[in-house]
């Protein structure tokens, strides 16, 4: 939540931020502003409402030229999404700008304490408080300028609880941005004569691709020509370099209309990209980076699934997998209750995180809570360097790319394949599953970028029924078995994207409840299992569907190809390539995705950016 950016080099920083922060406009986009040092002043501009909010407002302001600056996008925690409210904020000598990501608990003591020493606050924010904390701190420092900053930041840090990324500059120190983390992303891009922070990589891909992770509670403090990273207590610390394994242009739209259609038409890449390199010479199994022994593993008698929203629905998913594949029990909780539901963890319960940013609050703090209940944790997470991974014991990357949409799509469809990678491994280390059977599974998922192509080349009834449904206010998903997850997601992306009332409901609960809801012409849309392989399940689904039609639903129907059981109960009819049960859901969400966006896009809403949402989620 809240993009980030920070620049010190030898272009014109105005660009530099405003470039970066329309990378990262998918964190927040309630409203925005930057910073540029010049001239022994600090200039800012800030607006409530999108980004070209602000750069329509920056080009009828005058110029601001400097080469030192920062910028923010906001999602809003303390006050309204004001012009006043926007960042960056800064304290009542006006040298100081701060941008903040997170929420500061102490605020109200802070508050008062500095409206008490005579400090005029202007905002309803907490990031404000920063600006005046920094302001006292330099203050006390016996010669403003060179390093006072960084020295100030620190000292501030201490005294806030909560979660932070905070980004500074001081006219008075005009060659520098601070940067400071706790709890919330901060990378730093270091280029020639010029370094970034900002809190995705995306902000300054198109500059350099060489990055350092900033750990927790460490500022970073960079120049044209230097990074210092120190931690809370000044010491220097020990950093992390990566290079960013994608390019500038795996961030842009590259000609459709929304980076979301573009995200759903990569999935056939993204898929085939999760399982790149999972082999040895041999055709075993290896995740080179898991860190987690096969000694280690061996020992795993329980595995407790942790994520939310979408990454949450994989990991219901991949419940089946681990307890078919592995013989162990798993437990699939939200992050954001594991904690308070006194789980019972030992030793020897793996507990798998699941998140595409790798920054969700809620995931980072029941990782946290397993740890120290001493649980190994092996998160399965799309960014690389995020917190999550970092404080992980193992990791498998799902090398989906940047995901910048919202709601999720390929990523889900990547944590899936990366759970399932998982479980085998897990069943190659426990010898649950012969390698021959292992390698089966393996041509399956082999096969399945192959069929995602195969669904996204006839999503046309899919869009067509979409447009027709745009102004229902209401659209039922029903599943069996791993279907279940599948129309629990179907429901999130239309409740996110088209902003109606959508539920999700495993289809035997029907007639325990939610039938009542049904209607006249109420769309129902209902993934039903395979024919064969689950025919038990597949013909209840079907007496469902008869059920609900009796009672007059619209039925949309998604089942394989070929079975004429169903399709006479189908007012719409989706087909499905024949796919193994365990994978249908990598070709039955699809459909699900496309019908959200095509009924969000005809709606008019803006699919990439739903109101009040954020893509990474890093309050609790
Ligand atoms: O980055 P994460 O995977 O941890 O994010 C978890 C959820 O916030 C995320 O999946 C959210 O539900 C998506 N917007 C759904 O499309």
């Amino acid at each position: 939540m809240c993009g980030i950016v920070g620049y010190a080099g030898a272009r014109q920083a105005l660009d530099v931020v405003v470039e970066g922060l329309s990378k990262l406009e998918y964190r927040g986009y309630d409203s925005a502003g930057v910073a540029v040092l010049a001239d022994g002043k600090v200039a800012w501009e800030k607006r409530a409402g999108k980004l070209a909010n602000l750069t329509a407002a920056l080009a009828q302001s005058p110029p601001m030229a400097g080469t030192v600056g920062l910028g923010h996008t906001r999602w809003a925690t303390h006050g309204a999404p004001t012009d006043p409210n926007a960042h960056p904020h800064t304290d009542c000598g006006e040298h100081i700008a701060v941008v903040h990501n997170g929420i500061i608990e102490n605020f109200a003591d802070l508050r008062a304490q500095l409206q008490a020493a005579g400090h005029v606050i202007s905002s309803d924010t907490d990031t404000e408080l920063v600006a005046h904390l920094l302001e006292d701190e330099v203050a006390g420092q016996s010669a403003p300028g060179a390093g006072s900053l960084a020295a100030a930041m620190r000292a501030v840090c201490q005294r806030l609880d909560g979660t932070f990324t905070l980004v500074a500059v001081d006219a008075r120190d005009p060659d520098v941005v601070v940067g400071a983390r706790r709890n919330s992303p901060l990378v730093v891009g270091r280029g020639h004569g010029e370094n970034f922070l900002a809190s995705d990589v995306a902000a300054f891909i198109s500059f350099t691709k060489q990055a350092t992770e900033i750990g927790q509670d460490q500022v970073a403090e960079i120049r044209a020509d230097s990074v210092t990273v120190t931690n809370f207590d000044g010491t220097l610390a020990q950093v992390r370099d990566f290079v960013v394994d994608w390019d500038a242009e795996a961030a842009e739209k590259a000609g459709f209309k929304w980076f979301m259609t573009k995200e759903i038409a990569e999935q056939p890449r993204a898929v085939a990209d999760a399982l790149v390199g999972r082999t040895d010479a041999a055709g075993r199994l290896m995740l080179d980076e898991m860190r987690l022994t096969d000694d280690e593993l061996r020992q795993v008698d329980k595995i407790i699934v942790l994520a939310c929203g979408t990454a949450y629905h994989a990991g219901l998913i991949a419940k089946y997998a681990i307890e078919h594949w592995c013989n162990i029990p798993c437990d699939v909780q939200l992050a954001s209750e594991f904690r308070y539901s006194e789980p019972i963890l030992t030793r020897t319960t793996l507990v798998i995180a699941i998140s595409q940013s790798g920054e969700t609050l809620d995931t980072l703090m029941a990782v946290r809570h397993a740890r120290e209940q001493h649980c190994r944790v092996l998160s399965v997470c799309n960014v690389r360097g995020s917190s999550i991974p970092r404080e992980s014991d193992g990791v498998v990357y799902t090398h989906a790319g940047p995901e910048i949409a919202v709601a999720s799509t390929k990523a889900f469809l990547t944590q899936l394949v990366s759970c399932y990678v998982v479980a085998l491994y897990l069943a190659q280390v426990q010898g649950t599953m012969f390698a021959s059977e292992i390698d089966t599974v393996l041509d399956q998922l082999r096969a399945m970028p192959g069929a995602v192509e195969e669904v996204l080349e006839v999503m046309g009834p899919v869009r067509e029924v979409a447009r027709e449904l745009a102004a229902e206010p209401c659209v039922l998903f029903l599943g069996r078995h791993v279907g279940h997850p599948v129309a629990l997601e179907g429901a999130l992306k239309l409740k996110e994207l088209a902003y109606m009332h959508a539920e999700g409901f495993a289809a035997g609960e029907l007639k325990h409840g939610p039938i009542a809801l049904i209607e006249p012409g109420l769309p129902v849309a209902v993934v039903v299992p395979p024919p064969k392989d689950m025919a038990v399940l597949h013909d209840k689904v079907v007496s469902n569907i008869q059920e609900i039609r009796a009672r007059g639903a619209r039925t949309i129907v998604l089942a394989e190809r070929g079975d004429a059981k169903v399709a006479q109960f189908a007012d719409t009819l989706i087909e499905l390539p024949v796919v193994p049960p365990l994978m249908q859901p990598l070709v039955a969400t699809v459909p699900l995705q496309v019908f959200a966006c095509e009924l969000a896009d005809a709606k008019g809403h803006d699919v990439d950016q739903p109101r009040n949402l954020a893509k990474s989620v890093t309050v609790e």
